[in-house]
């Protein structure tokens, strides 16, 4: 028979016993030495390529304090809306250190990625038009690639073909050629074509596929590009028996092609960025919930006082999240449960058929690789609250790097006052 949990934990039963009499469950805690320890990894693998950057997507955990500790460790910010960019100026991050991808994007969004001398990263040919009128061609600018029937995708992105990111590879040497008789001086090339993968083979597809086109964009248009931005998307291992991605091996991996490809064909220095958000904060953050109920009908569910307005993923993509049982981390898994929160949806369900050991009213659950697109993606559905995020630091220490939301936040856009005398 199995045992619960083979994943650690950057604290125990203990710990966390202390931290709930502060801060009621259900909450979000990030573990800042193994966040910080495999960013410093992350970095020194990549730094092999020439002028590499990261920029953090600041969409997986949107919190400044993250942010902040992030920056210290000289990442720059992959921004996606007028908010978000917010985020990154308030922790200092301005300048070439953003990258704004968005798409269908509003004036007021290129505007002040503009403003702050963001790289703006545009993702439809005649968006270029919008961009001048609406604030200006920068100096600097970056264009997103969908490769299209060229390229397969996977689950989360989708077929490439069917994705409405991007310009096709015509419009990119149009893209290009137009904004270089326009005046435009510096330019470079994104894509994001995975998500959560991790096959290290399609990394390298990626680089090879922007080499290619950097090769391919000088010909027709003259252009040599300043940087390739190969997007976010490796992967974690959520399951237990999942391997972590080689940071050294994918890294390696695109030197060898860039030696191929862009020292041979003369088109070096070209700087590399990656985007990745997952692989920085995911595997560092767990939401931790109590048992409120133990339910036996047609099945045996157990249900916590989360639900999936706090963390959406396994209801939208069946995704796994693993959870240890706090204390029972060494009993045997011998009961099948759903683990479930309190949203009027059926697919309200952390874990559907999960072996885990016998749990009682109280029993606090861990759930683990929630840091990143957890939080983030949380909701008010039903008047769902969203949760605290507590930062856990060396010696133990918690801090709050947001507060629970009170029925207060969930009403602070209704006028109570102008309902009343409606009529
Ligand atoms: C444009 C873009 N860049 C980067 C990311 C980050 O992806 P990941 O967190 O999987 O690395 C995303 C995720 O949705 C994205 O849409």
């Amino acid at each position: 028979m199995s045992i619960n949990s083979t994943k650690p934990l950057p604290f125990t039963k203990k710990q966390i016993g202390e931290i709930v009499k502060n801060y009621p469950t259900p909450f979000y805690i990030y573990d800042e030495e193994g966040m910080l320890k495999n960013v410093r990894k992350f970095l020194k693998a990549f730094s092999i390529l020439p002028g590499f950057k990261e920029y953090f997507a600041v969409k997986a955990t949107p919190n400044p304090f993250i942010m902040k500790l992030l920056k210290k460790e000289g990442l720059g910010a992959d921004c996606s809306s007028f908010p978000e960019l917010l985020l990154a100026q308030c922790v200092g991050i301005t300048g070439e250190d953003v990258m704004f991808t968005s798409n269908d994007t509003p004036a007021r969004e290129y505007i002040k990625a503009k403003e702050m001398g963001a790289i703006i990263n545009v993702d439809d040919i005649s968006h270029l038009a919008f961009l001048e009128k609406n604030a200006g061609l920068p100096d600097l600018i970056c264009f997103r690639y969908n490769p299209g029937p060229l390229r397969g995708g996977n689950i989360i992105i989708g077929d490439p073909k069917e994705a409405k990111y991007g310009f096709t590879k015509e419009q990119l040497f149009e893209g290009y050629a137009l904004c270089k008789k326009k005046g435009v001086k510096r330019f470079g090339l994104h894509t994001m074509i995975v998500s959560n993968e991790l096959q290290i083979e399609e990394f390298q597809k990626t680089a090879q596929m922007l080499f290619g086109l950097v090769i391919e964009i000088h010909k027709r248009t003259g252009i040599n590009l300043e940087f390739v931005n190969l997007g976010g998307g490796i992967g974690i291992p959520y399951k237990p028996e999942q391997k972590a991605v080689d940071y050294d091996k994918v890294a390696q991996g695109i030197k060898v092609l860039y030696e191929q490809m862009i020292v041979k064909n003369q088109h070096h220095p070209l700087k590399i960025y990656l985007e990745c958000g997952r692989v920085i904060t995911g595997p560092y953050g767990f939401l931790v919930t109590t048992t409120l109920h133990l339910k036996h009908i047609y099945k045996d569910y157990v249900g916590v006082d989360a639900c999936m307005a706090n963390l959406m993923r396994p209801a939208i993509y069946g995704a796994y999240h693993h959870i240890t049982v706090l204390g029972k981390e060494k009993m045997p898994c011998k009961k099948m449960y759903d683990v479930t929160g309190s949203l009027c949806e059926n697919n309200d369900k952390f874990a559907i058929n999960r072996k885990l050991p016998e749990i009682a009213q109280g029993d606090i659950l861990v759930i683990h690789d929630v840091g990143a697109h957890g939080h983030a993606m949380g909701f008010q559905y039903n008047g769902k609250l969203r949760s605290a995020e507590l930062l856990l630091r060396g010696h133990g220490t918690v801090v709050q790097i947001r507060r629970q939301e009170t029925p207060d936040d969930y009403f602070s856009t209704l006028d109570f006052k102008k309902m009343q005398a409606f009529r």
